[in-house]
């Protein structure tokens, strides 16, 4: 493998990046400025650069655009500071492929190395870690062309190494776990623990000391100190899934402990402070069960500081194709088998399928048809997929009940169309069989009755 360039203009960090790099055994060069970076760089294939923000000579941007001109695939990680962090955001945009808060420790320096060669040089990188670990980061990369789903991992990107609560909302299967695990990677202490609990698998007499942990002798049963998740994930972060199924005398007091910063263990006589980050998920809609009496107002608040919403698979379809096949490697790989092709009139169906569960339904999907399917291809027949779901895409949601009027059925239908086709107006209404004037006309008037 090519060397990694390592582009920083203090002397005893590059002395330290360069040995700590080669002592887990990538070979390594380095330049002290952008201009001698690049000048090496136009000379010998590298595998990687990783740049320090300010030596680049004040722009890296000019260092990550050089770069890529000359080879696009090449990853580039930016090193930065706290103050600077709006730069990495810039240097994301630019085309690196990832950035390092200073100061980091070597873990987070090895891991993102590791991550940005693995993506490039497969398995002709080096391979540090066992075989197990190599799979499951794998499992965890989040794959997606649509545009909506690229611009909330930007977004979770860019509050990651913030410590403010994350809410990350979503229907079943949309991938809300793997965005919490995202998060984290890009917090600014991603070798802390990273710690989910279900709050609906929590029985209520035992869940406060789940998370808050118990002193020895505080209730029938606590033999010894219990530690709770809180405290256990240290910096870390502790994810509270399902989080609308937290029973309310528990709500009341995970309030006190995210504003206080501080937990009290069961049976102790002071409270302890918490470095936890939290992000909660829920797959109901939040708000509605405040308003519904089901969830603290207040907690909402508390805990709604970033939200975060992942888009249902039928908002971007354009990921079907791309995930399938994903999949279909994925499950080839993990059952050593050769690769497996999809027929088109099999790809057909899946983009016609109403995936109600959503990415995990499409994964599962495509595991059955890898393991049933004993040729080279994958027929519409290996899907397993019930034909006559593959109706009308609002069939299920759609309410035809006696008692709501043609107009408000209309409303639902144009509604439902433009977040289908992502408020493009053309297609909507090329779907809905009607000119673009008229629905233009008829948003209007829909907006002018919700103002009057
Ligand atoms: N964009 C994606 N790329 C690759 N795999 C994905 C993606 N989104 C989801 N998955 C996979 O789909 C499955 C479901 O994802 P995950 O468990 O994160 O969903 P969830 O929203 O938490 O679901 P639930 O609401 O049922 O708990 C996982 O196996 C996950 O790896
Ligand atoms: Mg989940």
């Amino acid at each position: 493998m090519p060397p990694i360039l390592v582009v920083d203009n203090q002397p005893d960090m590059r002395i330290k990046l360069e040995q700590g790099l080669i002592r887990v055994g990538y070979p390594v060069e380095s330049a002290s400025d952008g201009s001698q970076a690049l000048d090496m760089f136009k000379a010998v294939k590298y595998s990687m650069v990783i740049a320090d923000e300010q030596s680049t000579g004040g722009d890296s941007l000019e260092v990550i655009n050089s770069v890529k001109k000359i080879s696009p695939q090449i990853p580039v990680v930016i090193m930065t500071s706290h103050g600077t962090v709006h730069h990495a955001v810039e240097a994301m945009q630019a085309g690196a492929c990832d950035y390092i808060l200073k100061p980091f420790s070597f873990e987070v320096l090895e891991r993102t190395v590791k991550k940005a060669i693995g993506a490039l040089w497969g398995d002709r990188g080096l391979r540090i870690g066992s075989d197990k670990d190599h799979c499951q980061k794998a499992a965890k990369e989040i794959v997606t062309r649509s545009q909506k789903l690229k611009g909330i991992l930007n977004q979770a990107r860019d509050i990651a190494p913030s410590i403010a609560t994350v809410l990350i909302q979503g229907e079943s299967g949309t991938g809300k776990e793997l965005l919490a695990a995202y998060v984290h990677r890009h917090s600014l202490h991603p070798e802390a623990p990273y710690v989910a609990v279900n709050c609906a698998a929590l029985p209520d007499t035992l869940a406060e000391s789940e998370l808050f942990g118990h002193e020895k002798g505080s209730f029938t049963g606590a033999v010894g100190r219990k530690i709770g998740k809180f405290e256990l994930v240290k910096k870390g972060t502790l994810v509270l899934d399902e989080i609308s199924e937290m029973a309310r005398p528990l709500q009341a007091k995970l309030l006190r402990v995210l504003q206080e910063k501080e937990i009290d263990r069961v049976g102790g006589t002071h409270p302890i402070p918490i470095k936890a980050r939290v992000i909660a998920i829920s797959n109901v809609d939040l708000k509605k069960a405040v308003k519904d009496g089901k969830f603290r107002e207040d907690l909402y608040y508390r805990i709604n500081v970033i939200p975060l919403t992942l888009p249902p698979l039928r908002q971007r379809k354009e990921d079907i194709e791309l995930l399938a096949r994903y999949f279909i490697g994925k499950y080839c790989r993990l059952n050593h088998k050769k690769n497996i092709e999809i027929d088109d009139t099999a790809m057909d169906v899946l983009l016609n399928h109403v995936w109600e569960g959503n990415v995990r339904e499409l994964e599962n999907t495509m595991e059955r048809a890898v393991l049933i399917g004993s040729g080279r291809h994958i027929s519409p027949q290996n899907l397993l997929l019930d034909a006559s779901e593959n109706k009308s895409e609002f069939q299920d949601t759609f309410s035809f009940k006696a008692g709501r009027t043609v107009r408000d059925m209309e409303k639902e239908l144009i509604f439902r169309t433009l977040e289908d086709v992502n408020d493009n107006r053309t297609q909507a209404a090329e779907l809905l069989g009607i000119s673009i004037r008229t629905l233009r006309n008829k948003l209007r008037e829909y907006k002018e009755e919700s103002l009057s």
